[in-house]
């Protein structure tokens, strides 16, 4: 089987399976009136709509390890990866006031267009409190379904283990990531990498093969492997997620064009781009940059700057370079050639994918 083909219908149980959990919570938060209902509504149609790549790893880890992918303990974690992943980009559009989500109003946007009263920064409050909460809410539905999972208890406690070592580290990665927003001087790439392997990598790549590897009944031994594939992936994955940031078509990205220049994101194009202008250029980049009310001639500058300075190229060949690097592990992994197969379809999509 091919990705273009496992994934679809990996994503496509996993969906059925998230429907199925929440609708199993719904009379729970009924008690609760307005917000359980809503809450568990916008949760789950935000959710349906995300690409689910950490679900569907999750499932393929699972079949990578000897187990069926469509097992309902796999299944079920990754609708938990699924539903945490919605909590943690609810707090990241907090955090970087990003308005716009997987198509739609980001969730604190959501919730601020229901305050009561006239809006203004009042309402601004009451959304970004009323999204804390619901991707509080996300979280610990994504913990009561792990919790809940079927199967051997070795495996799964193991696998609960794993999965709450590994996000908690998440909030580490995001903490490094703001800090390295407001810092003065300009990054390493070392530095940058360190920080994209936690607040992206693991917790995306790594840790859902390996949690569908345990589930599946694989070797504990094999996890090292796994740990450097999925980091790779992840960076790649990142750093195509920065590249999207800069020159992706909202329409496909759900996101807005720029905004990682309005926040003053440490990227990589950042690092290049802050080390390389020089003049007039280094000056109107230094006004740019961290403005929140940049404007899309600006942001065009930006991206020219980066094309004309050789960043976009030395950014895209550190990707690549990722890429190859992801190839060769896949073919060292003690697993079947046709998964082989699927995790090159996964390694060729990250860094092609338009959105
Ligand atoms: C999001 O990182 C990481 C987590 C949600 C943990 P970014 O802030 O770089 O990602 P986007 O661009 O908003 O998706
Ligand atoms: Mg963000
Ligand atoms: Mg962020």
């Amino acid at each position: 089987m091919t990705f273009e083909a496992f994934f679809p219908a990996a994503g496509e149980r996993l969906r059925r399976d998230l429907a199925a959990f929440l609708a199993a919570k719904r009379p729970d938060v009924a008690r609760v009136l307005p917000w359980g209902p809503d809450a568990l509504r916008r949760l789950e149609a935000f959710t349906r709509k995300g690409k689910a790549v950490r679900g569907c790893l999750v499932a393929l880890g699972c079949e990578m390890a000897g187990g069926r992918a469509s097992a309902p303990a796999a299944v079920r974690a990754g609708s938990a990866f699924e539903l945490i992943q919605s909590g943690l980009l609810i707090h990241d559009d907090i955090m970087d006031r990003d308005p716009r989500r997987r198509g739609g109003p980001s969730i604190h946007v959501q919730y601020a267009r229901l305050a009561p009263g006239r809006g203004g920064a009042e309402a601004a409050r009451f959304g970004t409190s009323q999204a804390i909460c619901a991707g509080e809410i996300a979280i610990f539905l994504a913990f009561e379904a792990m919790a809940g999972l079927p199967g051997p208890a070795a495996r799964t406690t193991a696998v609960g283990k794993l999965f709450a070592s590994e996000f908690g580290l998440v909030g580490l990665g995001q903490m490094l990531d703001i800090e390295a927003g407001a810092a003065r001087r300009p990054l390493t790439r070392r530095r940058i990498f360190a920080i994209y392997r936690v607040k992206t990598a693991r917790y995306s790549f790594y840790l859902p093969l390996a949690a569908g590897w345990l589930l599946g009944g694989g070797r504990r031994s094999t996890l090292p492997a796994l740990e450097r594939l999925g980091e790779d992936l992840g960076l790649a994955f990142q750093i195509k997620d920065d590249e999207l940031g800069l020159y992706g078509r909202p329409a496909a990205t759900g996101k807005p064009v720029g905004s990682d220049i309005r926040e003053g994101k440490r990227t990589l194009y950042a690092a290049g781009l802050l080390e390389r202008a020089r003049g007039a250029e280094a000056a109107r980049l230094a006004r740019v940059f961290g403005r929140p009310d940049a404007t899309a001639a600006d942001i065009d500058f930006v991206r020219d700057l980066a094309g004309r300075l050789g960043v976009r190229d030395e950014v895209r060949g550190i990707m690549e370079g990722l890429g190859r690097r992801a190839r060769r592990e896949i073919r060292a992994l003690p697993v079947r050639p046709a998964h082989k197969d699927i995790l090159e379809g996964l390694q060729a999509y990250i860094l092609d994918r338009r959105g």
